[in-house]
């Protein structure tokens, strides 16, 4: 049996699933021949009762002290955030030569490079299988399964919040603000949603997968991002009545169509056929799909959250550095990753779906087609879902359009918002053809 000491700095949520894994359930651990012992934990309150007994483990105010703490040789992260406590906590346990494993997805995306050039020259691992999709072990399966291919694709669901909120709005009818409280009551939003429902947390998330799929040293900020927050329970029922469901997205892809366009790095809601495995995702779970070649599409789908998933795939690092894992913390090291183009969102050639408010008066459709023919954008289809808006002689209509840009629907739907007729500013949304 080999020892492995632990020191844990966060003991919430995720660090609290941990304990109990380590603590709880080491009969568990032990059985894959490795002995893990807590050896050291931080915290902010040293009196909140963690659900087990840590009188006889090492108390630390400080997380950077019990980073650097001879007496361990784990440091695991679970405080959380992009700087602050955790970095400073990470970056000394990496420059004291301890294994790292953290749950922490903005610190991986927006330091990622620099604390994994760290970990390389400490010749040390930095483990963060669970702060991508929680459970679901989606860096195991670019770094291993296709580890040896060329990834053409990522693309799934990474934030269960937001697929619990558009779930809820599709099967119920229900507004956004009453599917958010709903959220929030059943422990699947927090009091501060707002860096979920903002699409930032699933950009954090498709930043670090981009990273290892394209080997490519990808700055947080070139991730377009777009929340949830503006879509409506009438766009979730046109959608459904055009055969969609709208998800949030997060989409990782190499452009073939067009070469020289660059990466596309895109988080918002999207239509996506109804019949496919991620429109089909429902309730909080996470989905990733990833297409790659020789394999193929290989999709992945699981719990995204939670105390007992997350602290699972913390453990599944912490037994992956007993196994010996060695080698880069993305699939490349960290001063070979490549400086991508990334496509401007605005540019890309896709189908949109836009619903207008009109004022039902002769010659407003007309108006509104001429208006689309204009700016270049082709109508593959427009309807008028009955008495969806129709109160006070408004009525909604729908429309799809062929592949065109969102500069080219945006400057056709801005000037339809300003014509004496329109009631609304029409929400626009992609449509996501997978
Ligand atoms: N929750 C999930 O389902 C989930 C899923 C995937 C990834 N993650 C990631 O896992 C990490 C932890 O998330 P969580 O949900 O477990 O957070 P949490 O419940 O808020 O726990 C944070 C912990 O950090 C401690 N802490 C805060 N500041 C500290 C400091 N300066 N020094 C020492 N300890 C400090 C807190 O201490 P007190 O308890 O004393 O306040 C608390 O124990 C985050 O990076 C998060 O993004 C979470």
């Amino acid at each position: 049996m080999v020892e492995f000491r632990v020191g844990i700095a966060g003991l919430g949520v995720v660090g609290g699933g941990l304990l109990q894994i380590l603590i709880t359930n080491a009969d568990r651990m032990a059985r894959t021949g490795n002995q893990f012992t807590v050896a050291g934990v931080s915290a902010r309150s040293r009196t909140q009762d963690r659900g087990v007994a840590l009188d006889d483990v090492a108390w630390f105010d400080d997380p950077v002290a019990l980073a650097k703490s001879d007496d361990i040789d784990i440091f695991v992260e679970l405080i959380g955030g992009s700087d602050g406590s955790a970095r400073a906590a990470v970056e000394a346990a990496l420059t004291h030569n301890k294994h790292v494993v953290t749950a922490n997805k903005a610190l991986i995306a927006e330091h990622g490079s620099q604390l994994a050039k760290l970990a390389e020259d400490n010749n040390v691992c930095l483990l963060y299988e669970a702060a991508v999709a929680g459970g679901v072990p989606v860096i195991r399966a670019l770094q291993g399964g296709a580890g040896a291919c060329d990834v053409s694709e990522v693309v799934g669901i990474l934030n269960g919040t937001c697929n619990y909120i558009l779930s809820e709005m599709a099967v119920t009818g229900d507004s956004y603000e009453n599917a958010l409280e709903d959220a929030k009551r059943l422990g699947y939003a927090e009091a501060d949603p707002s860096f979920d429902v903002g699409g930032v947390d699933a950009a954090h998330k498709l930043a670090i997968l981009a990273k290892i799929a394209f080997d490519a040293d990808i700055a947080f900020s070139s991730v377009s991002i777009t929340g949830i927050e503006d879509i409506q329970a009438e766009d979730v029922l046109a959608a459904d009545h055009l055969g969609y469901k709208i998800k949030l997205i997060g989409v990782a892809k190499a452009n073939m169509k067009e070469q020289g366009s660059g990466l596309e790095l895109r988080v918002h809601p999207a239509l996506i056929p109804e019949d496919h495995a991620i429109a089909q995702a429902s309730g909080p779970g996470n989905v990733v799909m990833i297409e790659s070649d020789p394999l193929g599409t290989l999709a992945l789908s699981g719990p995204g959250a939670g105390a007992g998933a997350t602290a699972a795939a913390v453990a599944a690092d912490l037994l992956s550095i007993a196994r010996g894992m060695r080698g880069p913390v993305f699939n490349t090291p960290a001063e070979q990753l490549r400086d991508v183009k990334i496509s401007a969102p605005e540019k890309q050639q896709c189908r949109f779906y836009a619903r207008l408010r009109l004022q039902d008066v002769p010659g407003a459709i007309a108006s509104v087609t001429d208006t689309l023919a204009k700016h270049d954008v082709s109508i593959d289809s427009l309807v008028q879902p009955s008495a969806m808006g129709a109160e006070n002689g408004e009525a909604d209509v729908v429309l799809t359009t062929h592949e065109t840009t969102l500069a080219a629907v945006l400057s056709a739907t801005t000037e339809i918002a300003q014509k004496p007729f329109s009631k609304m500013v029409p929400s626009v949304i992609r449509i996501e053809d997978l």
